[in-house]
C-alpha cells in the first residue's frame, strides 16, 4: 500500500483535485439552492449556558470542580455557575430559536443534573429530567426538531474522583446507564443523538495539555490521552448498540458521534513528504476516533513512536478483535464541528492566514477528503462558527462574512463534490462561557447581557443574515445588494446581460506594437532544385505550397485577423505623431504613415469593427522635446495642427477620437516641482483647442465623437469610518483624475482642494503658486470639451492622510495622502497592479456621480503577468471579475457605461 493512503483511505487525493485551482477560483461565489430538505440549525452545550450549576440536588461536574478550584488557570477567574442562566430562562431561548426559524436545535444534557455522581442510584432528579422534557417537549411544539448530545465534557466529578473518568474503562458501564436512561427517557420525542462531542478536544486538552486550562485539567500528553480515547470509544459503539438493538426500531431515531478537526493544507501541494504530513495530522485528530468508528474497527497505522522515544511498553491500548467488531459502523452519520485551517509542514504547522483563522474553501476540502476517506457517509455539520474577542458589538459583520461564505463552501461541496451533507448548524446560538476563555470570547448569533441578570439575548445583524439564508436555502439577491459598500456583498459575482448596444473593444499604442513586418527570403534551389529556368523547368509543387501555407499564416496573424477573431466592435490605436509629422510640425507630412493608417482603418471597417484612435499616446516627436516638449505652450498649437490634419485625412471614417491617453502618467512621471502643473496646464489646453477645432470644422459633416482618457487608481479610505481618511481618498481622486476631469467635465478650472493645497504649500516654501491659472476665455473654451467620460483603470489602493508639508515640494506630496495596498488582494507581475475587482466598481460610481452621470467608456483594462505561458488563468479570472464589477455599476448602480475595451489586444 502507497505509504501515504494507507493511514486513511483515499483522502490524500484531495489536494491532487485542486493542485490546478487557483485563488481565484477558489474564493468564487458559488450560486445555488441547498437541497429542500436541507436541515439548519444552531447549537449550544450544557455548562456553557445552563448556569443553576447546583440546583434541586444537581452534582459538581468537573467543569464545576475545575472552575471553583483552579481559577488562577482560567482567564478572569470566571465560571459557567450562572452563564446564560438557560436553566431560568429556556422561554428565552425558545424565543429567540423560533425567530431564527430553523429546523433543529443541538443541545446537550448535563450528567449530573440527572444523576448527580454519574451513577443510576444518585437519581435521576427528577427536576433535571422535567427540565429536559421541558425544553424537549417546547422545541417540539414549535416545529424544531431537537439533537441531543449525551456528553459535551461535564463529566460529573465523582466519577473523576473515583477513577480518573475516562481515563480508566471502569466508567463504561455508568456512560452505558446513563445513555441507556436517556433514550428510555427522552428517546420517543428525540430523533437524533450524538453519544460524544469532540473527544479529540475533549482527551488532548482535558487529559493532555490539562494543566493548561481544561478540565479535569491531567497532564498526560503522551499516555493519558490514549487512555480517554480509547474509554470513549468503546462506550461509544457499546451506546450504539444499545440504542441499535433496543430502542432504534421503536423509537426510529438515528445515532452518532461528532467529531472535529481543522482541515490541513500541505504548504506545498505538490511535495509528497508535505501531503503525508497532512495526512498524518488527519489521522491523529479525524481519523483516531473515525477509523475505529467509520472504517477498520482500529486506530489507523501510523508508524511505531514509541519505539522512537525507547519506550518499551505500548502508550496506544489495543482493541481486541472483538472489540474491533463492535465499533465497525456504529455511526448513523458523520457529525462534524469545524472552525479554520491550518498550514503543514512536516514536524510543524502554521497557522493560516492571520488570528481570525477564517478559511471557508478549508471546510469544502475537508468535506471531500471525510466521503473519499470514510465511505461517502452522510455528514450533519453540527457545529461552525467564528468568536470575536471582546467585542460587544451587534454589527459582526466578521461573523456574516465567515458564515456566507463557509456556507457556501458547503454549498460547492453539495452541488460540485456531491458529498452527502444533510444539514448545518451554527456555533453557536448566543454567547455563551467559552471554556477556558470565559465570557471574553463571543461565538453567538445573539448578544448576551452578562451583568444583566436576566442575561438578556439580543440579535446580531449575523442572526438575520443567517435567518434569511436558511430560511430560503438559497442567496437571496436582496442579501448580495445590501450596499455596494458592504464587504459581505463586494464580491459576489452577479448574472445579467450588458445591453445590446454595449461596445466592446481591445486596445494597444503605436509605440508598443507598430513592428509588424516578417521578413524572410525564398530559397531559389528550393523553388527550382536545377535551377535551370531555360528548359522550362517547373517550379517544384512542395516548395511552392511552403511558401504559400508560410504567407496564409503571416496573414492569419495580422492584427486585423486577430481582431476579427475576438468579434469584438471596436479596436482602440493610437497614431504615431511623428510618423505623420516626422518632426511634429506641418513642415513635412510623411505619407508613408498616412498610408499605413488609411490601411489599418480600412481594413478594420471591412471586418466591421470600430476605429477607436487616441492622437496622443505619450510618443511625442523628440523635435518638440527638444525644445520643451509639453512644457512649451507652443505645443498647444502643434498638437492641433496634427490632430486637424488627422481629422481631415481620417476623419470620415474615424467617429471615436481620444485626444490624450492617461495625461496624468506623462505629466506624473519623473517630475517634481512644478513641471507637472505646467505641463498639465499645456495639456489640457491643446486637448481643449483640438476639441474645439474638430466640433467646429468636423463634426457637423462627419458625426463622430471627441474626449480625452483619462486614469486613476481607485482610492480606498482606509477607515471609512475616519472622516480625514475620506477626504484624503477624495482629495487623492480629485488630484489624479480631477486635475483633468474637473475643468473639462466642469467649470474649466482645477478642483478647489487642489488650487488650494498647492498654493498653501507654495506659499509654504515661499514661492509664487507652481500651479499655472487659466483666464476666464481659456476656462470658457475648456468647459464642456468631452463627448463622453473615458477612463482607464486597473487597481485600487488605501489612503489616508499624512501631512507632508515639509516634505519636499511634488505634485504627490502636495496632496498630504499616503498610499498603502489593499490588505489581501492579490499582487499581478507589475508592482503598481494590485487585483481589486471591487475597486472597478466604486470608481465607475465616483465619477458618475462626480460629474453629473457622463458616459462611460472603459478604455482599457488589463492585468500584466510576466510568465511565458498562453494558459494565462490569471487574466481570465480578472477580466470575468472586472467586467462583472463593471456590470454592477451598470446595472445596480445606474452608471451610463456604454463600452469597455481591454488592455491589450497583444503582449
Ligand atoms: C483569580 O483568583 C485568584 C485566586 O483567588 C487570585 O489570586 C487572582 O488575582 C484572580 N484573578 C483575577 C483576574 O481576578
Ligand atoms: C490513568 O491510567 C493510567 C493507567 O491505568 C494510570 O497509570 C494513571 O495514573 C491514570 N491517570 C489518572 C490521572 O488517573
Ligand atoms: C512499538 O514499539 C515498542 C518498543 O519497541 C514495542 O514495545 C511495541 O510493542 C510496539 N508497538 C506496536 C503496536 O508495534
Ligand atoms: C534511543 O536510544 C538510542 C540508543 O541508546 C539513542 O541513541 C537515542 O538517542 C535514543 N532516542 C531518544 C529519542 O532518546
Ligand atoms: C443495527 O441493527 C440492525 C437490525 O438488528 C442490524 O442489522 C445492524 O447490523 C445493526 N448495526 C450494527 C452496526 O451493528
Ligand atoms: C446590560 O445590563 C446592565 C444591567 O441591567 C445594563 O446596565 C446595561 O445597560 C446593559 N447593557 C446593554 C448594552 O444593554
Ligand atoms: C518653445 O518653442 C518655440 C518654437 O515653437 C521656441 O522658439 C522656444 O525657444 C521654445 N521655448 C523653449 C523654452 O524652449
Amino acid at each position: 500500500c502507497n505509504k501515504i493512503a494507507c493511514y486513511t483511505g483515499n483522502g490524500y487525493d484531495v489536494w491532487e483535485k485542486f493542485v490546478r485551482q487557483n485563488a481565484f477560483e477558489r474564493d468564487e461565489f458559488y450560486h445555488g439552492e441547498f437541497p429542500k430538505k436541507f436541515g439548519w440549525g444552531t447549537a449550544t452545550a450544557a455548562y456553557q449556558i445552563e448556569g443553576a450549576w447546583n440546583v434541586e440536588g444537581k452534582g459538581e461536574s468537573t467543569w464545576d470542580h475545575y472552575t471553583h478550584n483552579a481559577p488562577c488557570r482560567l482567564l478572569y477567574n470566571q465560571t459557567g455557575d450562572v452563564a446564560c442562566d438557560s436553566y431560568h430562562n429556556f422561554d428565552d431561548d425558545l424565543a429567540i430559536i423560533k425567530e431564527l426559524g430553523l429546523s433543529h436545535y443541538r443541545f446537550s444534557l448535563s450528567w449530573s443534573r440527572l444523576f448527580p455522581d454519574g451513577k443510576l442510584t444518585s437519581g435521576p432528579l427528577p427536576d433535571g429530567v422535567r427540565y429536559y422534557n421541558d425544553v424537549i417537549n417546547k422545541l417540539i411544539a414549535a416545529n424544531v426538531e431537537p439533537m441531543v448530545t449525551l456528553f459535551h465534557w461535564d463529566l460529573p466529578q465523582a466519577l473523576q474522583d473515583e477513577f480518573g473518568g475516562f481515563n480508566s474503562s471502569e466508567i463504561i458501564p455508568y456512560y452505558l446507564d446513563y445513555a441507556d436512561f436517556c433514550f428510555r427517557t427522552f428517546g420517543g420525542r428525540v430523533k437524533y443523538w450524538f453519544t460524544f462531542n469532540e473527544p479529540y478536544v475533549y482527551c488532548t486538552l482535558g487529559h493532555g495539555y490539562g494543566v493548561a486550562a481544561f478540565a479535569p485539567g491531567h497532564y498526560s500528553p503522551g499516555e493519558g490521552v490514549y487512555y480517554a480515547a480509547h474509554s470513549i470509544i468503546k462506550s461509544h459503539a457499546q451506546a450504539y448498540h444499545i440504542y441499535n438493538n433496543t430502542y432504534r426500531e421503536s423509537q426510529k431515531g438515528q445515532i452518532g458521534i461528532t467529531l472535529n478537526t481543522n482541515w490541513v493544507e500541505p504548504m506545498t501541494t505538490t511535495d509528497l513528504d508535505h501531503i503525508e504530513a497532512s495526512q498524518r495530522s488527519l489521522a491523529f485528530s479525524t481519523g483516531w476516533f473515525a477509523e475505529p468508528i467509520f472504517n477498520s474497527g482500529d486506530y489507523p497505522d501510523v508508524g511505531n513512536r514509541s519505539e522512537y522515544y525507547n519506550i518499551t511498553y505500548d502508550r496506544l491500548p489495543k482493541f481486541t478483535e472483538e472489540e474491533k467488531e463492535l465499533n465497525k459502523g456504529t455511526s448513523d452519520f458523520f457529525g462534524l464541528n469545524h472552525y479554520t485551517s491550518n498550514l503543514i509542514v512536516p514536524c510543524s504547522y502554521y497557522p493560516e492566514e492571520g488570528p481570525t483563522y477564517d478559511i471557508p474553501w478549508g471546510i469544502r476540502k475537508l468535506l471531500i477528503w471525510i466521503k473519499r476517506t470514510y465511505g461517502d457517509p452522510v455528514i450533519y455539520i453540527t457545529e461552525n462558527g467564528i468568536s470575536e474577542h471582546h467585542s460587544d458589538g451587534l454589527d459582526d459583520d466578521i461573523r456574516v462574512n465567515y458564515y456566507k461564505n463557509y456556507i457556501n463552501e458547503v454549498l460547492k461541496a453539495i452541488k460540485e463534490d456531491d458529498v452527502n451533507v444533510k444539514g448545518y448548524t451554527a456555533w453557536s446560538l448566543m454567547d455563551n462561557f467559552e471554556w477556558a476563555e470565559g465570557y471574553s470570547e463571543r461565538f453567538g448569533l445573539h448578544w448576551v447581557n452578562f451583568t444583566d441578570p436576566e442575561r438578556t439575548r439580543i440579535p446580531k445583524k449575523s442572526a438575520s443574515y443567517y435567518r434569511s439564508l436558511a430560511g430560503s436555502g438559497t442567496y437571496q439577491l436582496n442579501q448580495i445588494f445590501i450596499s455596494c459598500r458592504s464587504e459581505t456583498d463586494r464580491d459576489d459575482f452577479i448574472f445579467g446581460l450588458f445591453p445590446d448596444s454595449f461596445l466592446w473593444g481591445a486596445s494597444s499604442s503605436a509605440y508598443q506594437v507598430e513592428v509588424s513586418q516578417y521578413r524572410f527570403s525564398l530559397s531559389w534551389s528550393r523553388l527550382f532544385p536545377t535551377g535551370n529556368l531555360m528548359e522550362n523547368e517547373v517550379a517544384n509543387v512542395e516548395a511552392v505550397a511552403y511558401y504559400n501555407h508560410v504567407l496564409d499564416e503571416l496573414e492569419a496573424r495580422e492584427d486585423v485577423n486577430l481582431i476579427k477573431m475576438l468579434g469584438v466592435q471596436q479596436y482602440r490605436f493610437s497614431i504615431s505623431w511623428s510618423r505623420i509629422f516626422p518632426d511634429g510640425t506641418t513642415s513635412y507630412v510623411n505619407q508613408g504613415g498616412v498610408d499605413y493608417y488609411n490601411s489599418l482603418i480600412d481594413s478594420l471597417l471591412k471586418i466591421g469593427v470600430e476605429p477607436v484612435v487616441t492622437l496622443y499616446h505619450w510618443d511625442l516627436p523628440q523635435a518638440l522635446e527638444d525644445i520643451g516638449g509639453l512644457l512649451n505652450e507652443t505645443v498647444v498649437d502643434r498638437f492641433n495642427e496634427y490632430t486637424d490634419f488627422c481629422f481631415k485625412t481620417f476623419g470620415n471614417r474615424v467617429k471615436f477620437w481620444i485626444t490624450f491617453n492617461e495625461p496624468y502618467v506623462i505629466t506624473w512621471l519623473g517630475s517634481p516641482g512644478e513641471a507637472p502643473y505646467q505641463a498639465t496646464h499645456n495639456i489640457i489646453k491643446a486637448h481643449a483647442k483640438a476639441y474645439r477645432t474638430y466640433e467646429k470644422f468636423y463634426k457637423g459633416k462627419q458625426g463622430g465623437r471627441i474626449g480625452m482618457t483619462m486614469s486613476t487608481e481607485w482610492a480606498e479610505p482606509k477607515d471609512p469610518n475616519n472622516p480625514s481618511d475620506v477626504e484624503a481618498a477624495d482629495r487623492f481622486l480629485q488630484s489624479i483624475l480631477g486635475w483633468f476631469a474637473h475643468p473639462i467635465f466642469k467649470n474649466g478650472d482645477y478642483p478647489e482642494v487642489v488650487k488650494k493645497q498647492v498654493n498653501e504649500r507654495s506659499q509654504l516654501q515661499g514661492t509664487p503658486s507652481r500651479l499655472p491659472v487659466f483666464t476666464d476665455a481659456e476656462k470658457v473654451e475648456i468647459a464642456g470639451t468631452a463627448d463622453f467620460f473615458a477612463i482607464n483603470g486597473y487597481t485600487s489602493r488605501l489612503v489616508t492622510y499624512q501631512d507632508k508639508s515639509t516634505w519636499p515640494p511634488s505634485y504627490e506630496n502636495d496632496r498630504d495622502t499616503h498610499e498603502e495596498p489593499i490588505p489581501g488582494a492579490i499582487q499581478a507581475t507589475p508592482d503598481w497592479l494590485q487585483i481589486v475587482p471591487w475597486g472597478m466598481r466604486r470608481l465607475l460610481n465616483w465619477l458618475d456621480r462626480e460629474y453629473g452621470h457622463p458616459t462611460v467608456y472603459i478604455t482599457e483594462n488589463g492585468v500584466g503577468t510576466s510568465d511565458a505561458t498562453v494558459d494565462d488563468q490569471i487574466r481570465v479570472n480578472f477580466y470575468k471579475a472586472y467586467i462583472n464589477e463593471a456590470l454592477k455599476a451598470q446595472q445596480l448602480d445606474g452608471v451610463d457605461l456604454q463600452g469597455y475595451t481591454a488592455w491589450s489586444l497583444m503582449d
